[in-house]
């Protein structure tokens, strides 16, 4: 029985640890639906974009490394870790 209760407690944690670690780049992703379609599928459909390709580009939007009107200041609104993983939710 406390076997069954160790494992279970360990399941628990394993599967809450996975939840916090996706919650950041879908949460993030939201800020974004309301210039871009939800999963930014116009962004996607237009330039392929892959998961690193897509984190380049708003690490450079960043740190003025790339001309924008507006999202050089949304990104800046991020940490670099943010910033990829909301990359990798959209290239999902
Ligand atoms: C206020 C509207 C607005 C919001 C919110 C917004 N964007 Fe943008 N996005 C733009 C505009 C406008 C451009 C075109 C570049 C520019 O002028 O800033 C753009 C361009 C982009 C590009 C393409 C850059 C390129 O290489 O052409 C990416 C990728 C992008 N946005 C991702 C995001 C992500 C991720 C978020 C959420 C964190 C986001 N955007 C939120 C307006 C917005």
């Amino acid at each position: 029985m406390k076997k069954l209760i160790i494992k279970a407690i360990i399941l628990l944690i394993a599967t809450s640890s996975n939840c916090i670690a996706e919650v950041p780049g879908k949460t993030i992703a939201y800020a974004c639906y309301s210039c871009h379609d939800e999963k930014l599928d116009d962004l996607k459909q237009a330039k392929k974009l892959s998961v690193e390709k897509l984190s380049n580009i708003l690490l450079a939007l960043k740190a003025n490394n790339q001309q924008s009107t507006i999202m050089g200041r949304i990104t800046k609104g991020f940490s670099d870790g943010e910033l990829i993983a909301v990359a990798r939710y959209i290239g999902q």
